[in-house]
């Protein structure tokens, strides 16, 4: 583990100096003397006095510095049929005519833009002109419903809101107009306009307050870039917690564009005009960071892919299209992987393209399972590598870094702590377990830079939600632990978020929606394991008295429920009606016990339990028995 020890100990043991040297991959407008600023920790921030423009470093530095017509951005649509391709210059124009009508709506440094778009280039351009302009903006997942889209533009308050006129799914073409209407009439925050890209699977037909994109384009005067500080807001994106409110995860930009440089060579390694792509959304993290930043900060050729792993046409797509583009490392969730084994387990589909050139295969977003691992690592032929991180930390905290070495790859482990994250295996108390023993995973504080410094405009909730469970530490929520060899092994969740296909989402979130019907007395939602999606939401409803109402019709209108208030994306399609949930006598419901039984394993009983039987009986319904009720 050479290189790899000698980066890891410097991170660690002189962070200032390992991270103003990783600095200096970027283009400042003042470079930072310093690296971090403790002042006011348990809050962090990263190169206080550095000025930057995120949007310069990802565009017009290349344009500048001899890439000005190396392809940038490579856009392929099964969905639609339709393929395109940018330079940086061409993609740099856009964006700057882009950010010149965005300012022509008002939105100047600090004013935050919300983008509800699908996997369309002009998604990126939205997102490089608000960076452009010091603006902030807050990418909403096209998958989300109406509620969802109000509860972030009430937290954000956007000057603008950003927005095609629909999505495109194998199946289905997605309205967007009228979800961004009744978000809009359920907020007390009202934007000055909505800028709408119209397309022709669906147009939508313009309001008031609505503006077409090409109209505004037209007679946009092109934005330079606006200098800001390193610790000046470059996004929000909001995360499931384990309420209802989504948090609204905050990433600078001095941090995030230095972070973000440094792991493309170091863990990826990928270099400057290497094909590279992520198959993901821009309305994820990982689209954040891999689709769109991180390649473009670095001078590579991002693509951007808007399909599914299987039936866009078929199970060979990915193949297809890291054929097709020469591209070097693909970055997807395992989930992707088991709808393509689920549907092509031989993988058949592989022998008709040339796959030369592919040299490596990233998963993250959930834990990969050894079968998965074998089977991609056995079809592939090339390394296969897990790493794990989150939305909060923006980048990887756990990986095999590629580019820094090439330890071993264990399968079920995500390998080891990327410099910079000092991780910790703690008890209840907050002491270090012994390596091999299970607890709450913690980073020690300060993380790097590139994590969140807060969540937006509330930093008492950023506090007691991640900070003041360990003092001194950052907890991750997610459970496991570290083996001999500094390998680190992720084994879920300890709270109650869930991971459905890559997506996170909040069973406290269904719970509210499951809760607010009439019927239901009360309910409790849990993530079961599932052979593709990873895990699946499963509902328990325990109806008021004297209700009556059959149990398919409630069915059914719960799972509409979940689909009206969450979204297609939340897959919530399995609930039961049963007697009772299991209790403490103190009357909190036994989720960890009940996940625990769901997911396959021996569950005690605990000592406070109120009523013994009701846990027998759900643990038959979870076991697949008969239902408990009566
Ligand atoms: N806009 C609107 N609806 C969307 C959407 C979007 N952007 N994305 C998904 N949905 C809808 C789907 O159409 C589907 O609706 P349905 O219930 O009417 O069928 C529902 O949300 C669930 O979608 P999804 O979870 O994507 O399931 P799927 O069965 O369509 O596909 C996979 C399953 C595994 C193929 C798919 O999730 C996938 O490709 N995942 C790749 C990994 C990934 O992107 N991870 C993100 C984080 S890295
Ligand atoms: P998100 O914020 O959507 O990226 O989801 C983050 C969560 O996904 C983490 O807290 C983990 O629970 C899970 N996760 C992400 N990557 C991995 C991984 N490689 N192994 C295990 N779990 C992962």
């Amino acid at each position: 583990m050479g290189s790899y020890q000698d980066s890891y100990r410097q991170s660690l043991a002189d962070p200032e100096a390992f991270w103003l040297a990783a600095a200096e991959s970027i283009d400042w407008v003042t470079p930072p003397t310093r690296a971090l600023d403790d002042n006011t920790a348990p809050l962090y921030r990263w190169f206080p006095d550095g000025v930057l423009n995120t949007c310069h470093n990802a565009l017009d530095r290349h344009v500048d510095g001899g890439r000005a017509d190396q392809t940038a951005l490579i856009y392929d649509s099964p969905v639609t049929g339709s393929k395109a391709s940018f330079t940086y210059r061409e993609l740099r124009d856009e964006v700057a005519t882009f950010a010149g009508a965005l300012r022509s709506l008002g939105v100047g440094h600090g004013d935050r833009v919300i983008i509800y778009m699908p996997m369309v280039p002009r998604a990126v351009v939205a997102m490089l002109a608000c960076a452009r302009l010091g603006a902030v903006h807050s990418v909403v997942f096209g998958g989300f419903a109406p509620k969802e889209l109000a509860s972030r533009i009430e937290d954000a308050r956007p000057k603008v809101i950003v927005a095609a006129s629909c999505g495109v799914e194998p199946t289905r073409v997605v309205e967007y107009k009228p979800i961004i209407d009744e978000a809009l009439a359920a907020t007390s925050h009202q934007p000055d306009r909505v800028v709408l890209l119209q397309r022709e699977q669906a147009p939508a037909t313009l309001g008031e307050r609505d503006v077409d994109w090409d109209e505004l384009v037209a007679d946009a005067t092109p934005a330079e870039c606006v200098p800001v500080q390193a610790t000046d807001p470059l996004y929000i994106l909001y995360t499931s917690g384990t309420t209802g409110r989504p948090k609204g995860v905050v990433r600078d930009n001095g941090g995030h564009a230095v972070a973000l440089a440094w792991s493309m060579p170091n863990i990826y390694d990928l270099h400057p005009g290497e094909v590279w792509w992520t198959a993901s959304d821009v309305g994820w993290v990982v689209g954040h960071s891999y689709i769109v930043y991180a390649p473009l900060l670095t001078g590579s050729v991002t693509l951007l892919y808007e399909g599914k792993p299987v039936g866009t046409p078929d199970a060979g797509a990915f193949w297809r299209v890291v054929a097709e583009y020469g591209v070097k490392a693909l970055f997807t969730a395992p989930t992707a992987f088991r709808a393509i084994k689920r549907v092509d387990p031989s993988a058949a589909e592989l022998a008709k393209y040339d796959l030369s050139g592919f040299e490596t295969l990233f998963l993250a977003g959930e834990r990969l399972d050894p079968e998965t691992y074998h089977w991609a690592s056995e079809k592939l032929g090339v390394p296969v590598v897990d790493h794990w991180w989150q939305t909060e930390t923006g980048w990887a905290i756990c990986a095999n870094p590629r580019g820094l070495d090439d330890l071993p790859i264990k399968a079920g482990s995500p390998s080891v702590a990327v410099p910079g994250y000092d991780v910790h295996v703690l008890d209840g108390d907050g002491n270090d377990m012994p390596r091999g023993g299970e607890g709450a995973i913690a980073l020690k504080l300060p993380m790097p830079p590139g994590t969140l410094p807060t969540l937006w405009g509330d930093d008492d909730r950023y506090v007691e939600s991640y900070l003041s469970r360990y003092p001194g530490y950052y907890l991750t929520g997610d459970g496991g632990y570290v083996d001999e060899d500094g390998y680190v092994y992720v084994m879920g969740r300890t709270d109650d978020v869930i991971n459905v296909a890559g997506h996170r989402l909040s069973t406290g979130s269904m719970e509210a929606v499951l809760a607010a019907h009439p019927a239901v007395a009360e309910c409790a939602v849990i993530g079961v394991a599932d052979d593709v999606k990873g895990q699946l939401p499963r509902g328990f409803v325990v109806l008021k008295a004297g209700v009556e109402i059959t149990e398919e019709a409630l069915r059914a209108e719960l799972v509409a429920a979940v689909r009206r208030d969450i979204g297609p994306v939340a897959a919530f399609r399995d609930v039961s009606v049963v007697d009772g949930l299991p209790k403490t006598r103190s009357g909190k419901i036994l989720r960890r016990t009940m996940r625990g039984i769901a997911n396959g394993r021996d569950e005690p009983v605990p000592s406070t339990i109120e009523d013994p039987a009701v846990l027998d009986a759900m643990r038959t319904v979870l076991r697949g028995g008969d239902r408990t009720s009566s």
